[in-house]
C-alpha cells in the first residue's frame, strides 16, 4: 500500500493550468503571465476575465463587445428569483447563492452541454449573472423588491445599484471592481480544485461552481474575510490588540484572515488591499480599525511569523465600502466565479477523472455478528 500524500494534501502538485501561477516562497501570483501588479493598477475585473479566459488582453474594442455582452446577460431567469423569494428569510447568502446558482442551472439552455461553446455561454451567463444573485438576495431578505440591471453600467457599478438601491461613487465602484479583480483567481485553492473534480467527472459548468460556492463558504477559505472583519469588531480598539491575541493564542485560535496554505510571505493581492483599506478607512472616518489591523499584523508577524491573506485587509475595504459583513464572501464568489469558469473550461478541454486513492487505516478482517449478538 502506497503511503498517503501529506495531511491536506499539502505540497501535491495534482494536475496543471495556463491560468494562474503562485509562487508562494516568493509571494507572486501572475495570470496568464502578468504579475498582479502590473494588473490590480490597471485592469478592470471584466478586462481580468477576459484575459484569463482567452490568454491575452483585449483590445478596446474586444473589451466593450465583451462588456456588452456580460451587461446583455445580467438578467436572472425569473423563476430564479421566485424561487430566491421562497428561501427562509434568515438564510446566509452563501447559502442563498449556492441555491440561487443551482437553479439558474435548472433554467440554462446550454446546461447539459458540455461543448465549448456552450461552456463559453454559461460562463458569461455565470459571471455576468452573480452580481444580480447576490443584490437580489440582499433585496429579497430586506423585504425589498429584487431591481433589474442596468446594462448601460459595467458590472461592478450595476451591482452597488442593484444592492443599494442607488449608485456608488466612481471611487467605491473601482475600489469593488478591484478586490472583485484580486480575488478572480489563484491556482487549485480549495474551491477552484473542488469545481474541477466535478468538472473532471463531465459534470456541467453549473454544478461544478455549485460546488464551489459550497467550499468558498467555509471559514478556512473565503468566509474568512467576513470573520476577520467580526474578529476587529470584537476587539474594539487599538489597545485591545495584545490583550485579545494573547488570549486567543491561549485559547489556541486560527486568527481569521492570516496564515496560507502557498504563501510563506507576504500574499501580493494583501499588499494592495492594505493601501486600499488605509486609504478608504480614512475617507470613511473609520481610520481606526485599519490601525488595529496593523497592529494586529505586526503582532502576528512577529510573534508567530504568519503574514495576513488576500481576506485581512479585504474585510475592511469592504466595511469602509458600506458593505453587510455577510456579504463579503458572496463577493469572493463573485470574483473567483470568473476563474471557477476558466478552470471548468480548461478542465473540459482536456479531461481525465481526478480520482484519487486512500490510504485506508482501518481494520479489514472483522466477522459478521448477528444483530442480537452484538
Ligand atoms: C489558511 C489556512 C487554512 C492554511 O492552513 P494550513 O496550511 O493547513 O496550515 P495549518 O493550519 O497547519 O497551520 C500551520 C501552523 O501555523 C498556525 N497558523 C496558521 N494559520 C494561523 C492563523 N490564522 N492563526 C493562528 N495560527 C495559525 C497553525 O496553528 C499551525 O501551528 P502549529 O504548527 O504550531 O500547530 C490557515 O492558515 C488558517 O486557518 N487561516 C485562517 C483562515 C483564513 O484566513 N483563511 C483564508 C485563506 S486565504
Amino acid at each position: 500500500m502506497t503511503a498517503a500524500a501529506g495531511k491536506g494534501l499539502e505540497g501535491v502538485v495534482a494536475s496543471r493550468t495556463s491560468l494562474s501561477f503562485i509562487d508562494g516562497l516568493e509571494g507572486v501570483l501572475v495570470y496568464r503571465g502578468y504579475n498582479i501588479h502590473e494588473l490590480a493598477p490597471n485592469a478592470s475585473f471584466p478586462e481580468g476575465v477576459f484575459l484569463l479566459w482567452t490568454g491575452r488582453l483585449p483590445t478596446r474594442s474586444e473589451l466593450d463587445a465583451f462588456e456588452a455582452k456580460l451587461a446583455a446577460r445580467r438578467g436572472l431567469d425569473p423563476r430564479t428569483l421566485e424561487a430566491l423569494m421562497s428561501l427562509p428569510r434568515d438564510t446566509v447568502p452563501m447559502a442563498a447563492l449556492r441555491t440561487g446558482i443551482s437553479i439558474e442551472g435548472l433554467y440554462d439552455p446550454d446546461a447539459e452541454d458540455n461543448s465549448a461553446e456552450a461552456n463559453e455561454r454559461k460562463a458569461v451567463r455565470l459571471v455576468a449573472r452573480t452580481p444580480t444573485l447576490i443584490a437580489a438576495i440582499h433585496r429579497i431578505r430586506q423585504g425589498l423588491e429584487p431591481l433589474s440591471p442596468d446594462p448601460s453600467l459595467s458590472l461592478s457599478a450595476d451591482f452597488v445599484r442593484m444592492a443599494n438601491g442607488e449608485p456608488g461613487t466612481s471611487e467605491a465602484v473601482d475600489a469593488l471592481d478591484r478586490t472583485l479583480l484580486l480575488y478572480l483567481d489563484h491556482g487549485f485553492n480549495a474551491s477552484t480544485f473542488a469545481c474541477r473534480v466535478i468538472a473532471a467527472t463531465l459534470g456541467d459548468m453549473h454544478s461544478a461552481v455549485t460546488g464551489g460556492v459550497g467550499a468558498l463558504k467555509g471559514s478556512l477559505h473565503g468566509g474568512a474575510n467576513a470573520k476577520a472583519m467580526h474578529t476587529l469588531l470584537e476587539i474594539g480598539e487599538l489597545e485591545n490588540v495584545g490583550p485579545w491575541l494573547e488570549r486567543a493564542f491561549a485559547e489556541k485560535r486560527k486568527i481569521m484572515g492570516f496564515g496560507h496554505r502557498v504563501y510563506k510571505t507576504e500574499d501580493p493581492r494583501a499588499t494592495h488591499l492594505r493601501e486600499m483599506s488605509r486609504v478608504l478607512t480614512q475617507q470613511a472616518g473609520l481610520a481606526k480599525f485599519y490601525e488595529m489591523s496593523r497592529e494586529l499584523e505586526d503582532q502576528m508577524i512577529s510573534q508567530k511569523g504568519i503574514n495576513p491573506n488576500v481576506d485581512f485587509y479585504c474585510a475592511t475595504v469592504y466595511y469602509a465600502l458600506g458593505i453587510p459583513i455577510d456579504l463579503y464572501t458572496p463577493l469572493f464568489a463573485m470574483g473567483r466565479m470568473g476563474g471557477w469558469t476558466a478552470h471548468v473550461m480548461e478542465q473540459h478541454a482536456d479531461n481525465r477523472l481526478i480520482r484519487p486513492r486512500a490510504e485506508y487505516v482501518g481494520e479489514v478482517d472483522l466477522r459478521w455478528v448477528a444483530i442480537g449478538d452484538r
